[in-house]
């Protein structure tokens, strides 16, 4: 209790009575007291209002106040002081009243001494203990608030802050007290927890997840806000459904890749996935030629002037030549680099362009064109954005060289075919020159086995097959002597055995190349008959693949027209009647129908007769 300083105030208009008081406090050890006076209550409660007061020692019989009434007042404007009634009256009743009204004691005006006092003194400094743990405690609570990482703001319930803690000040961007007095307007809170986005001055949104308790503030309701900032998992959300979006996106590039060899198509699909996907409002491929090293445009979207555009520019030039010369990304230009570069500055201005970043497109080590994007405002890019967009360079670089491979695939299969069917062509006129008097037979027949084989409806692809066989028809008489082949007068048994094996040998000959194997039908199979009784395997009817019993009627008609070592040509009028007679043993009967309106029909199929002709 030692050096304790007892602030009480004295409200008392009798000075006998007051200076008593002053004596009685005096004597008292250990203490000191200030002693405020006044003598009338009105004085007394301004002199309260002004001054920290521990204890209130309170007459009732003043000028301005008397009775119960001087308690109620003076407790109604101060609650928290205690008040020791002072009274002069020995009345058990009032005294008791007093304290109904609010009063912590009574003393009397003809007892008062120093042990009296220390009643007084007890409240005193029992307030003194009160008020310094509110203090402390306030002071941890307010700490906790302050030092919290969530936002806490009391808005009343017209949405005036009341309070806001410095980090409810940071996530709304505002520094000092700027929060408080400002009205916000938080959505309606429909859940315990709600999502708010805020939009800051300085560009950055916050997310934030809301909580509101409701409470008092100073006497009104009011809410307790706190404020989460969860921008980095909402962040970490978008990231995510964006990285989803742009697989996406990959594959359906992937598809178009996959399911075209049209590189436009593709470009189209990849730069339309280029400017969803990146956020930006054009972008283009240029192709580089290597043979006069140039970039010419191949694809574009989202440009408003495309006049503006070079189609055409040189490697080294500008932004994408020289993205492409040095293999580099271009991601940043700076305004002069602009300048200095006139038909990219024209194309910049005129298209109001702001944001653009170039990436060559590079695969297997060479530089196949560039991908540029371009935006009409500034933007900021992360490295997300970067890879993404060279993962696409990568995508646009393999369209490109699918389609190039697959060009040069097409063209190299061409000329293989043209040197297939230039050779299959050289056999066959060695064929016809070795069989000398049955020379130009291989090409007329050919000629009248695609017509007939058109004529019963069979398409261009097995056509091409069919005109092959017939083509090397007889090749396997390359296993057949001269002295055989050439004999003037009929076979002997020994001979015909030889002569008979020209289709196993054209068989032996032929399969192991891939490329003729659907052709082999006619040479194997042009001497079986209808009825069984051919060679070399006594195939039958269907057995028989169709080409090769076309084929069959075509290769006799023309054999007996012609002279032979053996015998002399036939009539035309002789051959077809033996042709009919051969219907239904030699040949299938529907087949003999349709030849004999075939080569009854003579004008010979003009496409094709004309042709086979002049490459003879
Ligand atoms: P090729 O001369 O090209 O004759 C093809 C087919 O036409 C013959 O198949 C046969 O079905 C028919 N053909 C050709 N000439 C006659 C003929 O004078 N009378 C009749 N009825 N049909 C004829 P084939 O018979 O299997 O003969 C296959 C090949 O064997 C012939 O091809 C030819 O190179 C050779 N050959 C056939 N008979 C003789 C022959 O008597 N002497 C010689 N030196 N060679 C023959
Ligand atoms: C471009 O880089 O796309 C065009 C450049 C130019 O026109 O100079
Ligand atoms: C062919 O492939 O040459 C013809 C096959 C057929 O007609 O059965
Ligand atoms: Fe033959
Ligand atoms: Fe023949």
């Amino acid at each position: 209790m030692d050096n304790e300083l007892i602030r009480l105030l004295l409200i008392e208009d009798n000075p006998g009575d007051a200076r008593l008081v002053q004596e009685a406090l005096s004597e008292a050890r250990g203490v000191s007291f200030r002693v405020f006076s006044a003598d009338r209550l009105t004085t007394g409660l301004q002199l309260l209002s002004e001054q920290t007061v521990d204890v209130l020692l309170l007459d009732l019989g003043l000028p301005d106040s008397q009775g119960l009434d001087t308690v109620i007042t003076a407790h109604a404007r101060f609650p928290d002081l205690p008040i020791v009634v002072f009274s002069g009256l020995d009345d058990e009743t009032t005294a008791l009243e007093s304290l109904k009204c609010g009063a912590q004691d009574y003393l009397l005006k003809g007892t008062l001494h120093s042990a009296m006092l220390s009643r007084v003194l007890r409240y005193a400094i029992e307030r003194q203990r009160l008020k310094t743990e509110l203090i402390v405690s306030e002071a941890r609570t307010r700490r906790i608030i302050e030092k919290n990482a969530d936002g806490i703001v009391v808005a009343d319930r017209r949405g005036v802050v009341r309070y806001a803690n410095p980090a409810a000040n940071v996530l709304f961007g505002v520094f000092g007290d700027d929060l408080m007095g400002r009205a916000l307007r938080f959505p309606a809170i429909t859940d315990v927890r709600t999502e708010i986005t805020i939009p800051r001055g300085d560009e950055r949104v916050v997310t934030v997840e809301l909580r509101l308790v409701p409470t008092d503030w100073e006497g009104e309701p009011a809410d307790i806000i706190s404020l989460r900032d969860i921008t980095d998992r909402k962040m970490a959300e978008i990231r995510i459904e964006t990285q989803v979006q742009r697989l996406n996106a990959l594959r359906r590039i992937d598809t178009a890749i996959a399911g075209s060899f049209d590189l436009r198509m593709m470009l189209n699909v990849l730069l339309e996935q280029a400017t969803t996907q990146l956020g930006m409002d054009a972008a283009s491929v240029m192709l580089l030629d290597p043979t006069d090293l140039t970039l010419d445009v191949i694809a574009n979207r989202g440009f408003r002037t495309p006049t503006a555009r070079a189609p055409r520019i040189k490697l080294g030039e500008s932004f994408a030549g020289r993205a492409a010369l040095e293999r580099r990304s271009i991601m940043a230009i700076d305004p002069e680099l602009i300048a200095g570069s006139p038909s990219f500055a024209t194309l910049w201005a005129a298209e109001h362009f702001a944001a653009y970043a170039c990436v060559p497109l590079i695969v297997k080590g060479e530089v196949k064109g560039v991908l540029e994007v371009f935006h009409r405002s500034p933007r900021t890019d992360d490295d997300e954005w970067r890879g993404f967009l060279e993962t696409l360079a990568g995508q646009a670089a393999i369209a490109i060289d699918n389609a190039q491979l697959f060009k040069h695939l097409q063209l190299s299969n061409i000329e293989l075919s043209l040197a297939y069917e230039s050779t299959i062509e050289g056999w066959s006129r060695a064929m016809d020159l070795r069989d000398r008097e049955t020379e130009g037979h291989t090409l007329r027949v050919t000629e009248v086995t695609e017509r007939l084989a058109r004529t019963m409806g069979i398409g261009n692809t097995e056509l091409v097959h069919i005109r092959r066989g017939a083509l090397l028809h007889d090749i396997g008489k390359m296993g057949v002597p001269d002295a055989i082949l050439h004999k003037p007068g009929p076979l002997t048994a020994a001979e015909w055995e030889i002569m008979r094996r020209h289709p196993q040998f054209a068989y032996d000959m032929l399969s192991p190349i891939a490329y003729l194997r659907q052709a082999l039908d006619i040479p194997y199979c042009h001497h079986e008959k209808w009825d069984g009784s051919g060679y070399p395997r006594g195939l039958a009817g269907k057995h028989i693949s169709l080409a090769a019993q076309l084929f069959a009627v075509v290769d006799v008609w023309d054999a007996l027209r012609s002279a032979r070592p053996y015998r002399a040509a036939w009539s035309e009028r002789k051959v077809l009647k033996h042709i009919s007679s051969l219907a239904g043993t030699h040949f299938d009967p529907q087949v003999v129908a349709v030849f004999l309106k075939v080569v009854s029909d003579n004008a010979p199929c003009p496409h094709h007769y004309s042709e086979k002709v002049a490459s003879a």
